[in-house]
């Protein structure tokens, strides 16, 4: 039998003790509290599976023969006798002095992807799934169903599928045996999303592949929002796991304002608890989002700095070199505030200026994250600019406006770029402007923070600076993408014997600095709902508080009708964005030529 690397696979926290005994122990408390018939798997089963599920994370999944996809009941029948008897002798063997059977507290976990064959999930879900097998992640007993409207069969899935896997990390070896066997573990449910029976019968051919395991269900719900309560709806009444944990993962956009999110989050609570809902937030599973927290935390040189004492402005930065290409009909709808900076660039704010959290507990942490988002003063139309990409000729190409895109009405004025300043009148940040930035159709792909600091005081070379004290101020850049990295920016004297200072970079250059590829966002984040890690999703609480914070703005934006700027595709976006950065004396970091 083959054997998966075993290396590196699976994270420890350092706190994953305490998280698992407190996620242990806040369930025990729920399950005095709040037991639904009619909601997904009650709070009680759920403690059940977590501590089965954790062991299974501990030990790695193997590469045993795996489940080929059954057809009807006999074929699975002679399946599992066959396994049984190959694996673990009698079963009698297998009990424990209680009389317990190691071979039926067993557990498997089934996840679902429902709009499988959507562009998310193609692009997406299934890669990221098919690194984490790769990687040795996934836990023994698993299974991957493709839930959608359209027909097609296993195999024909498994072709879709097929096309979207990468091995990564090309260098090492068998990928493509082990694309052949995590292929095996994929099968395909052809349903509608509002219709219990075809969740029914979903639900009859996960029981066939978890094979009288204990069943832990994940839902990942990859389809238009318009039809998330009903497949939860469905799944839930029809699908979800009778003795093992059920998880739903949704996608935003979650709701276009504070009334409709709230409005989502009451409907899909009537079907799941809280805790079973994983909003997911890919920005938070990026690398260097997640070592925000790290950076700050552990390392004594920056938190005595991170304050309104010695911070002098925060910019986070997002844009991406192409427009809404076939998403138009999407975008249109939302815009690219409640695109980009009412989710990914808040959610970063809210990290990078939380106070320290108890633990890394998940609750502790979104605890923390929501005093930020309910600190910050109201957004005013006044400290933010908008603008819209129009059509551009370079070198013989004509680049589209937005409102070129056919699904797109040609009146709009929806913002496909957004500047913002926002303030947290808190002890910490008080005054400090925090800065967005995010755009389609700019001059490059970018999605960075940068932290400016204040001048030194009686700065003794400021002579040998210049006069442009702005550009000896100290700035830590966060790349979160492309080509990851963290730089620091400082004055240093340029080698000789005058005394002349440059700026010059202490540099954190990842591809360099480390050998291993860094694994999508959606590996992260699927994991997590795998192991019921929630540190990473974003809980109702702190979505009620982003959407209280945006909502009065989009309002205004839309009832006054405010018009963009409009600014070329391709360009450095509209030029709004810097008075408005002037106006509190900032200057953004990316634009100058030692980005
Ligand atoms: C999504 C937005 O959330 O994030 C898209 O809806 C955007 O408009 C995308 O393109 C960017 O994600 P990434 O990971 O490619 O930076």
């Amino acid at each position: 039998m083959a054997t998966l690397p075993s290396t590196h696979c699976c994270r420890t926290y350092s706190s994953s003790l305490s998280e698992s005994y407190s996620s242990v122990h806040r369930s025990l408390q729920r399950v005095a509290v709040s037991p639904s018939p009619q909601r997904f798997v009650s709070a009680k089963v759920s403690l059940q599976s977590q501590s089965v599920s954790q062991q299974n994370v501990v030990s790695m999944q193997d590469v045993a023969p795996a489940v080929k996809p059954v057809e009807n009941e006999t074929a699975f029948k002679k399946l599992k006798d066959g396994l049984l008897s190959a694996t673990s002798g009698s079963v009698e063997e297998s009990k424990d002095a209680s009389g317990f059977s190691f071979e039926e507290s067993e557990s498997t976990v089934s996840i679902t992807v429902v709009g499988a064959s959507g562009d998310l999930a193609k692009k997406k879900i299934f890669p990221a799934l098919f690194a984490l097998y790769y990687e040795g992640c996934l836990p023994k007993h698993f299974t991957i169903c493709g839930y959608a409207r359209s027909k097609m069969t296993d195999a024909e899935l498994r072709t879709m599928v097929s096309k979207t896997l990468t091995c990564r990390i090309d260098q090492r070896e068998n990928c493509g045996e082990k694309m052949d066997q995590f292929l095996e573990r994929c099968f395909y449910h052809s349903g509608q999303y509002d219709s219990q029976d075809h969740f029914a019968q979903l639900d009859k051919k996960l029981k066939e592949h978890e094979a009288g395991r204990i069943p832990n269900r994940l839902f990942y719900l990859s389809i238009p929002p318009n039809i998330f309560i009903d497949a939860v709806r469905c799944a839930s009444l029809s699908a979800s796991s009778g003795n093992g944990w059920t998880r739903v993962i949704v996608e935003k956009p979650f709701g276009r304002d504070s009334e409709s999110s709230a409005a989502l989050t009451k409907a899909l609570k009537q079907y799941l608890e809280e805790d079973q809902i994983f909003r997911i937030d890919h920005y938070l599973g990026k690398e260097l989002v997640e070592n925000l927290s790290v950076l700050r935390f552990s390392n004594l040189i920056f938190e005595p700095l991170w304050s309104r004492q010695y911070i002098r402005n925060v910019q986070l930065i997002f844009s991406e070199d192409f427009g809404t290409e076939g998403r138009g009909g999407y975008f249109d709808n939302y815009g690219i505030i409640r695109d980009i900076m009412q989710n990914h660039l808040l959610q970063i704010l809210a990290l990078f200026a939380m106070e320290t959290p108890v633990s890394l507990d998940a609750e502790d942490i979104r605890n923390e994250k929501v005093k930020v988002l309910r600190s910050m003063r109201p957004l005013q139309l006044e400290n933010v600019v908008t603008g819209q990409y129009k059509s551009h000729v370079r070198g013989g190409i004509t680049y589209p406006a937005y409102t070129d895109d056919k699904t797109v009405p040609k009146d709009s004025l929806t913002p496909t770029f957004a500047a913002a300043a926002l303030f947290i009148d808190n002890a910490r940040w008080d005054g400090v402007p925090f800065l967005m930035k995010a755009g389609k159709a700019l001059h490059n792909k970018r999605a960075e923070i940068r932290v400016q600091f204040r001048h030194v005081p009686g700065n003794l070379y400021n002579r040998n600076i210049g006069t442009d004290l702005d550009r000896a101020t100290n700035e830590l850049v966060i790349r979160v993408q492309p080509d990851e990295a963290i730089f620091l920016k400082i004055n240093n004297k340029v080698p000789g014997l005058g005394m002349r200072l440059d700026r010059s970079n202490l540099n954190l250059h990842y591809a360099a600095r480390y050998s291993t590829e860094i694994p999508d966002a959606y590996e992260r984040l699927l994991l997590d709902a795998i192991e019921g890690e929630r540190r990473l999703f974003i809980r109702s609480d702190e979505l009620d508080a982003a959407w209280a914070l945006f909502t009065p703005l989009l309002k205004e934006i839309e009832e006054k009708k405010i018009i963009p700027e409009y600014y070329p595709y391709g360009s450095r976006g509209p030029v709004g964005a810097h008075y408005l950065a002037a106006r509190y004396k900032v200057r953004w970091g990316d634009v100058g030529l030692d980005q």
